[in-house]
């Protein structure tokens, strides 16, 4: 029973709420990049329903609440993604992170990036 604490406080600071706020600044400086921007702002029309989506992935990720209900894989199959575009999206990602949260929470959401942008790249190079 006391076992579990310590996990307990890992997670302490990982919260809907600042999910959210990672999720929002993220993709603030997403639009803002002039290598990945572009890709984005082209493709996507409704950014409210985006951050919502992506809010419920993360939640889903770092939480195990279920709220995602979607395949990211099928998503960016279609997309003119290249390798080196995963650089970009990853640095930006760990800055914000780090901006946000302590070393030990910006470490969790950005181990958890990479293992995923991995598998994606690995996915779009079978294309
Ligand atoms: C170079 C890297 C990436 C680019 C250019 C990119 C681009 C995009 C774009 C344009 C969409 C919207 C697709 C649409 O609605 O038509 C999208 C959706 C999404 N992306 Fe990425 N992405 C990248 C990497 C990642 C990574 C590393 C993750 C996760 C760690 C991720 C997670 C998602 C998720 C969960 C969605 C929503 C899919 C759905 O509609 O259910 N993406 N991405």
């Amino acid at each position: 029973m006391f076992a579990d604490h310590g996990d307990d406080r890992k997670d302490a600071d990982i919260t809907e709420q600042a999910i959210r706020r990672l999720v929002h600044a993220f993709y603030a400086r997403v639009r803002q990049d002039p290598a990945i921007g572009p890709l984005f702002n082209r493709q996507i029309d409704d950014w409210p329903a985006h951050l919502d989506t992506l809010s419920a992935f993360w939640s889903s990720v770092m939480l195990s609440t279920g709220r995602y209900k979607g395949t990211p894989m099928a998503a960016h199959m279609r997309l003119p993604i290249e390798p080196v575009f995963f650089e970009h999206w990853l640095a930006l990602w760990g800055r914000t992170a780090t901006d946000l949260f302590t070393p030990e929470t910006a470490a969790r959401f950005i181990g958890k990036a990479e293992r995923i942008a991995e598998s994606l790249k690995l996915g779009l190079s079978l294309r």
